[in-house]
């Protein structure tokens, strides 16, 4: 199985389409077939998307919005009228750099709106329909980040961790009724948002967002969770599985801590 208009389709709903990896699950998802309901907080970066979008053929509802705003699903609802939605992809997302006393508490707090209070909304809603018929697709944007507490990224961190284990707890719940729920765990990847938080050491090959989509997009339905690329497939088993998670914890905190130094 992997991404397709009749199990997955005919409308997909992509979070944070406007840039970076949204924008590229958008352009995959049209060269496969589907319908796109695009949303992002930034208006004129989506107006350019559904523009492109619309040229090369793909049918594009925008919708310009704050997930942060109470109940983003039923505002997305309201744009979409009786489209039938059979992939949502939660990907927008926010992260804080810099340690965590640093920045003030309404600041996390935006975070975890974002990234966790307005992903459950989207999943609670669009899954329902989903499992009613019987087939269906939910992606989540998770993290390496997500697999262990990670400093200097924290509130981030942990709104990854919660939609790794909502995602996996879902597919166990959901995927016998023929949903199938995908967790994506990116490492570093050369997007405008990753670029522009200045990391200091980057020796290593980022991935493209097109090589994280792609293998995404190939991964639904077959797997539960997907870390993306072979290095940092390496780097979480070793992280995860070999070694102790404290060590992994401070491993994590000396890599961070080069990355974003005071
Ligand atoms: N890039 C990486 O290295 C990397 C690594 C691991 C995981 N990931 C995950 O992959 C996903 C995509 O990452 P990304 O780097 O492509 O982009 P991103 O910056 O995380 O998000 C892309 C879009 O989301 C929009 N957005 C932010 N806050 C929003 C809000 N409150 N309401 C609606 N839209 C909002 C952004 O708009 P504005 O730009 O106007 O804020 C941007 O257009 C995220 O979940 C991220 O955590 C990325």
């Amino acid at each position: 199985m992997a991404v397709h208009p009749t199990r997955h389709g005919p409308w997909a709903v992509v979070t944070g389409a406007a840039q970076g990896l949204g924008a590229e699950y958008a352009r995959q998802l049209g060269a496969a077939g589907l319908s796109l309901v695009l949303v992002d907080i930034d208006a004129a970066g989506l107006e350019a998307q559904t523009a492109t979008l619309r040229a090369a053929g793909v049918d594009v509802v925008p919708v310009t919005l704050d997930l942060a705003a109470p109940a983003p699903a039923a505002a997305i609802q309201a744009a979409l009228g009786d489209r039938q939605v059979g992939l949502l992809v939660c990907n927008a997302a926010l992260s804080l750099v810099g340690q965590f006393l640093q920045h003030p508490i309404a600041d996390h707090q935006r975070v975890l709106a974002v990234n966790a209070a307005a992903t459950l909304d989207l999943v609670h809603a669009f899954a329902r329909p989903m499992a009613e018929r019987g087939n269906g697709g939910v992606v989540l944007m998770s993290s390496m980040a997500g697999f262990q507490g990670t400093a200097r990224v924290l509130s981030y961190s942990a709104t990854k961790a919660f939609l790794l284990a909502l995602g996996e707890g879902l597919g166990a719940e959901l995927g016998p009724s023929g949903v199938d729920v995908l967790v994506v765990a990116p490492g570093a990847t050369k997007t405008p948002t990753y670029l522009a938080t200045e990391p200091k050491d980057d020796t290593g090959p980022l991935m493209e967002p097109s090589e994280v989509v792609q293998e995404a997009l190939r991964a639904l339905g077959r797997r539960p969770v997907l870390v993306a690329g072979r290095g940092n497939r390496a780097a979480q088993l070793l992280l995860s599985r070999l070694l102790p998670r404290r060590l992994a914890v401070w491993i994590m905190a000396r890599a961070m801590a080069a990355r974003y130094p005071d």
